[in-house]
């Protein structure tokens, strides 16, 4: 079995781009910086990381017969969003629990930027009380039997559809994405910077790109920068999902544990909070690349970035691919901290 042999229904335009960050490379002084957009990957409510996951998930979804499907994320969830318009495109019916994940006082959080596109699409949102957890949950164990006691036919898709059997492969395909991109640019990318919360983007990643190194290719770093800011859990589904995704696609042994690099030290103290750095590394990146990033996932592995270049963690000679989540509707609810 390799990643090859899963069915993917297309919910992206293709390759998503990759280009060279000239501005912020010369800012850097060191490291050539590259960028892969998965915001701009889909037609479908402004793409993401979670619409190439979904890509290996809706063969199943269609399998199963089911009529609605049901997930879970923080009030300005980019992954409940993305899940919105992929039933709106299949024509099915979305039920979302809504958690309050953060403790973000802006009037505006739960009306403006993912939620308002969700509700947009027609999904039946629901805020929920519950805090900040990347694991299963009740509420959404709650949600899905009130489906089902209602009559319909749910379809579960976990958080970040992180913690689902075939989770992993949307990135584990990113990373023969990125291999054939660097054919065609003349570029290899020793270094990969990736946000990681719930985990199945930097595992797939990991997954994927062993995979093609025990294929002969060359070896790299996948450093994912932690914004849960609760390391061990995000460490753990990393690991755990890296591990099943490689099985899945077919690795022939098991990953090492310098394979799997979260590092810490960007997310501040909350999840969703947005900390200094995060705010230096969203205007950095507007103001010389105007390459937009969120407060809550990518302002932070971005800061990851400019510190690991400055600090000479990532050499000078280091050809790095960022790789941008997607993400930006969030800042709808976070004007405050640019006013
Ligand atoms: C914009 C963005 N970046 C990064 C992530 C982290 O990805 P993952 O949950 O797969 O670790 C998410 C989702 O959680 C996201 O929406």
């Amino acid at each position: 079995m390799s990643i090859h042999d899963f069915e993917r229904y297309p919910l992206t335009f293709g390759p998503s781009p990759v280009h060279r960050l000239d501005r912020l490379t010369e800012h850097l002084g060191g490291a050539d910086v590259w960028a892969k957009r998965e915001d701009v990957n889909s037609g479908l409510a402004f793409g993401g990381n979670k619409t190439r996951k979904l890509e290996y998930i809706v063969p199943d979804v269609l399998a199963s017969g089911a009529d609605t499907l049901v997930s879970i994320g923080g009030y300005q969830s980019n992954h409940t969003r993305q899940v919105a318009a992929v039933a709106a495109k299949l024509g099915l019916k979305c039920r979302l629990v809504q958690e309050k994940w953060v403790d973000w006082d802006d009037p505006v959080n739960d009306t403006v930027g993912n939620i308002l596109l969700s509700r947009i699409m027609g999904a039946d949102v629901r805020l929920d009380p519950n805090g900040f957890d990347i694991g299963l949950r009740p509420s959404w164990e709650e949600a899905i039997a009130e489906v089902e006691a209602a009559g319909g036919r749910p379809y579960a898709i976990p958080a970040g559809a992180s913690e689902h059997r075939l989770g992993g492969l949307g990135f584990a395909s990113w990373a023969y994405e990125v291999a054939e991109q660097e054919r065609a640019l003349g570029v290899f990318f020793d270094t990969i910077v990736v946000c990681t919360v719930t985990g199945s983007t930097h595992a797939g990643m990991i997954a994927g790109f062993a995979a093609l190194e025990d294929a002969g290719g060359r070896p790299r770093r996948v450093i994912g920068i932690d914004a849960s800011a609760t390391i061990d859990k995000t460490r753990g589904q990393v690991g755990r999902i890296a591990r099943n995704t490689a099985a899945l696609i077919g690795l022939e042994r098991e990953l090492r544990d310098e394979e799997i690099t979260v590092l810490e030290g960007w997310a501040g103290d909350l999840y969703g909070v947005p900390v200094a750095s995060t705010v230096e590394a969203i205007r950095l990146s507007g103001r010389l690349e105007g390459m937009i990033l969120d407060p809550v996932y990518e302002g932070k592995s971005m800061a990851g970035l400019v510190e690991l270049v400055g600090s000479g963690a990532i050499p000078k000679d280091s050809t790095v691919l960022y790789a941008h989540l997607g993400g930006q509707p969030a800042l709808n609810a976070y004007s405050g901290v640019f006013a």
